[in-house]
């Protein structure tokens, strides 16, 4: 889950560029921090030689390290920032690593499994090692095949010949950028499992973990397939397989704008987010149906024939993806009549499931990268099921790899805790949920446009909340010295109170669990005592089976036993409040709806508590945006 840039530009003689290899790769890395940032380098061609730096820690400690020690002006060049696999977050760690005397210098996202093996093989040919990482292996492999299988010779395909060869004996997943001083003007690179762009531009090309990596400078892309090496230089872009064999690349427009991935004015990205919201959710739904309710979703093409026969549905997606997923299931059974599971990514594969040809993947991921959804969204493909994904990153790996894509329009998310991308997560699972069941008859259409008009209300509710959040900030400002809280929630509400669980585990460090409101009395409400804060997910009153008044009870259970009781109910919902130390009320909407809303107020919770606690909210410790490891 690094992040990964490199560029080559062309020399000021033959073009007016201004371009310097080290601004830009450095403004790709900050742009990519949100992948990993527990260290990060960059290296240079410059003057017949590599020169690079690295240092352990944030981006801003490299910058401190050029600021003390500058490299050379250059036009090529690649960076990484990283989040260590093999070996601890140190200088010596941090990439790039280099080889051949110091004339080659590699990055890598991906861990590469058979590093032990192809280690002691180097050893015994007397390579030694600096670091303990696989990275410092694949970059001995490729500078021996360069200097002692090809002697150096360029004519012989040099540094590109040298990494397919090398490609061919690597197992795992990796994206690897390569330099060498013998060629001043390439930067090499390869992919296998983990993501990597081209970015197109004039007299000048660039490559990124994604187009965040390179979109300042241009919006031409080129996505790249499986198994695949690319050589860059000013003015080519080279495809081949790893043995060589030319190969394409998919061109494509990035409509970003490079302004939606900056802070827009809040003090973090994930308060921007939390704000994106009512955009994010109202993107996603837009023109996906008629004025009658037809939906028609164009991304999702599969055969309708195969759409009806199925009979089972398995979401398969991890943290905040999953309880999307979980909040889904309630509205997909209810609108399709199909069985459906929600099963995490990493657990689905080992366990032998049962999967067909009748069995509908839905896969359910912010970047479209993490490592466990792809390997299990692959591992349904080859049973014969039926994949689609619900992503938010265009051009990613999973969709890319399934049947049928969704995308959810959220923009990008920077903040590693994920906000926004849920709700857009929510929304276009219902809209998945509302055209099968269109598809399958099993709603009349009037129903399903009265559904969507309810969903359309709701970027309006969101900004609603978001503009009456100061009793929430409060609240999450006065709890700063809590050491734990608990959230309960049932039906739809169970999936929300996780969520909020895991986002203020996330930010705010502290002890965070989400319970089904009526397992509590099962086991965990040994753990109340006088002043534990327990947010509840209230239904609204208006819903059916009375399940309101199940969760009314599960309320004075906790309350009778000392705890101090955070409501999160419907406006109007009178009966909360007797048994609340604080209610946070949200507009009405139906039940199944309302995760889009109680959601809410719970991330600005975690994030009040954590920024009052002074943590970084969009860089949580031990973390990563984007999970390419399993
Ligand atoms: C939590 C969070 C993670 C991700 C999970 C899946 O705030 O962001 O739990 O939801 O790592 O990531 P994606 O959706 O990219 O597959």
């Amino acid at each position: 889950m690094c992040g990964i840039v490199g560029y080559v530009g062309r020399s000021a003689g033959r073009v007016n560029t201004e371009h310097k290899a080290l601004d830009v790769v450095l403004e790709g890395l900050r742009r990519l921090e949100y992948r990993g940032y527990d260290s990060a380098g960059i290296a240079v061609v410059a003057d017949g030689a590599i020169s690079s730096r690295k240092k352990s820690g944030k981006l801003s400690n490299l910058i401190a390290e050029l600021e003390a020690h500058p490299l050379p002006d250059a036009l090529t060049g690649i960076g990484h920032t990283r989040w260590a696999t093999h070996g601890g977050p140190t200088d010596l760690n941090a990439h790039p690593h280099l080889s051949d005397g110091g004339k080659l210098a590699l990055i890598h996202n991906g861990i590469i499994e058979n590093f032990a093996e192809l280690k002691q093989e180097l050893v015994a040919k007397g390579v030694t090692f600096l670091s303990e990482t696989d990275t410092e292996v694949a970059a001995a492999l490729i500078g021996d095949i360069y200097r002692n299988q090809l002697g150096g010779d360029n004519a012989s395909g040099g540094l590109t010949r040298a990494m397919e060869l090398a490609c061919q004996r690597l197992e795992g997943a990796f994206t690897l950028l390569a330099v060498h001083a013998d060629q001043p003007d390439v930067v090499v690179a390869a992919r296998r499992n983990s993501p990597l762009v081209v970015g197109l531009g004039e007299g000048e090309n660039f490559l990124g973990s994604d187009v965040s990596g390179f979109i300042d400078y241009t919006r031409r892309a080129v996505e790249l397939g499986q198994d695949q090496i690319v050589t860059i230089t000013a003015d080519t872009v080279a495809i081949t397989d790893f043995f060589g064999a030319p190969a394409e690349g998919k061109e494509y427009y990035v409509n970003w704008d490079p302004a939606s991935a900056e802070k827009g004015g809040f003090p973090s990205f994930m308060e921007k987010e939390i704000h994106d919201q009512p955009d994010a959710v109202l993107q996603t739904l837009l023109g996906r149906s008629d004025v009658d309710g037809k939906l028609t979703l164009d991304e999702l093409r599969i055969d309708t024939e195969l759409l009806k026969s199925v009979d089972k549905i398995i979401v398969l997606a991890c943290g905040t993806s999953a309880y999307a997923g979980q909040v889904a299931k309630y509205a997909i059974e209810r609108w399709c009549r199909i069985p459906t599971e929600v099963e995490l990514s990493h657990e689905f594969r080992y366990r032998d499931p049962i999967v067909d040809a009748n069995t509908l993947i839905v896969s359910i991921s912010q970047s479209g990268e993490t490592m466990d959804t792809l390997m299990a969204v692959r591992y349904a493909k080859e049973q014969g099921a039926k994949t689609v994904s619900i992503c938010n990153t265009n051009g990613s790996t999973i969709p890319r790899e399934s049947d049928a894509v969704l995308y959810t329009h959220a923009g990008p998310e920077i903040a590693v805790a994920s906000t926004k991308a849920f709700l857009a997560q929510i929304a276009a699972a219902y809209l998945l949920g509302l055209y099968l069941a269109q598809l399958r008859g099993n709603k009349f259409q009037g129903e399903i446009k009265d559904i969507l008009a309810d969903l359309g209300k709701i970027p309006a509710k969101i900004q609603q909340i978001l503009d009456n959040a100061d009793a929430i900030k409060k609240l999450g400002h006065d709890m700063v010295d809590a050491k734990s809280v608990l959230f309960l929630g049932r039906h739809v509400g169970f999936p929300v109170a996780m969520e909020g669980a895991l986002k203020l585990k996330e930010l705010a460090y502290i002890h965070a669990e989400g319970f089904a409101a009526g397992e509590l009395k099962h086991g965990p409400i040994a753990l109340i005592e006088e002043g534990q804060p327990v947010f509840v997910v209230v239904p609204s009153p208006r819903g059916r089976d009375s399940l309101h008044a199940k969760v009314v009870s599960n309320i004075q259970e906790v309350r009778a036993r000392g705890a101090k009781t955070i409501v999160i109910a419907e406006e109007g919902d009178e009966a909360v409040k007797a048994y609340a130390e604080h209610v946070i009320y949200i507009p009405e909407t139906p039940t199944l709806l309302a995760p889009l809303l109680s959601t809410v107020p719970l991330q600005i919770f975690a994030l009040a508590l954590a920024s009052a606690k002074g943590y970084d909210v969009d860089q949580p410790r031990n973390l990563a945006k984007s999970v390419t490891v399993e």
